[in-house]
């Protein structure tokens, strides 16, 4: 089994991807962290908590930073809902937080099995870039680090640039910029993850699953996009995918810089994949396996919904 560290902000497609993740039986969930993000930390953090309690699972929760490094905070309600999860309020948390602060949680957390923990960020990089700040050495630690973010021909925020770099662009030039190989799922891959009416079918019989939070969460998050008959793109379902199952997505070695101070480009992921190879400090998602991805994520709803708590 992989161990995974998920940094997360959620979120409806960031619910998706934890229940991605605890239903696939390839991965063992060692700890979730919480950012500011598409709502606010507080929404973030609670949501995280009831997705926990609901889904049925059993690891530390620790809250992280509610605001960028330097930027006033740039949220997504207009996609994710005022409280994140569309209309959705699942029931009242029974967990409680770590008594840790995210940022030591990820550091004492990669510390105690070096070479062992996949660290998967699908929020803004705050969290990432002040743990590496204090701890250096997260990067040696971490088994490998993917995040869902960026990408090298559009925005999705505006023309250039992709949420969860603009939300935080100098968090994520540290995260960049640190000596690791980052692996960018961005919008270029996550946009082939497609929920269309025919993926949807599949999670028809999902039970209270499907009922209390697929159904009214897609339904949600579809109405408020542009793009709205091919269904709305699960992006961070694809960076815990790539974790699982490294095959499903091709990646192109590149450099990746993140522009800080465009006027009209700032959080943009510069990506060239002429640099020199010794340049290269990035793994860039570019093609999915569309259907073999949708049969992994059918997979671990249903195994999710067969043990929901009651
Ligand atoms: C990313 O931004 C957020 O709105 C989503 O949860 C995802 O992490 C997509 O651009
Ligand atoms: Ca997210």
């Amino acid at each position: 089994m992989k161990k995974v560290l998920i940094d997360c902000d959620p979120g409806i497609d960031d619910a998706l991807a934890l229940a991605l993740a605890h239903g696939n039986p390839e991965l063992e969930v060692v700890g979730v962290t919480t950012v500011g993000g598409n709502v606010e930390l507080e929404h973030t953090t609670d949501n995280a908590l009831r997705l926990h309690d609901f889904y049925g699972m059993d690891v530390p929760i620790a809250r992280g930073a509610g605001r960028p490094l330097v930027r006033e905070p740039l949220t997504a309600g207009d996609v994710h809902g005022n409280t994140g999860l569309g209309d959705v309020l699942l029931p009242e948390p029974k967990s409680k937080l770590s008594d840790q602060h995210a940022v030591d949680f990820i550091i004492d957390t990669l510390a105690a099995a070096p070479g062992e923990i996949s660290l998967i960020a699908i929020g803004p990089l705050t969290n990432i870039a002040l743990a590496l700040r204090k701890e250096p050495r997260i990067t040696e630690w971490a088994a490998e680090f993917v995040i869902m973010g960026g990408s090298y021909t559009r925005g999705n925020r505006n023309p250039a640039a992709e949420f969860n770099i603009i939300a935080d662009p100098e968090a994520a030039a540290v995260a960049f910029g640190a000596p690791w190989r980052t692996v960018m799922v961005g919008l270029d891959l996550t946009h082939q993850a497609r929920a269309n009416a025919t993926v949807r079918e599949r999670f028809a019989d999902l039970g209270r699953l499907e009922t209390e939070l697929v159904t009214p969460c897609l339904d949600f998050y579809g109405q408020h996009i542009s793009y709205r008959d091919e269904g709305p793109a699960i992006h961070d379902a694809c960076a815990i995918a790539y974790v699982i199952d490294p095959s499903l997505i091709q990646t192109v070695s590149a450099r990746v810089d993140v522009e800080t101070q465009g006027r009209f480009t700032s959080g943009m992921t510069v990506t060239d994949f002429r640099a020199p190879a010794d340049q290269h400090n990035a793994d860039v998602a570019t093609t999915l396996d569309v259907d073999r991805f949708w049969t992994l994520m059918t997979g671990a709803l249903r195994n999710v919904a067969d043990r929901l708590p009651d």
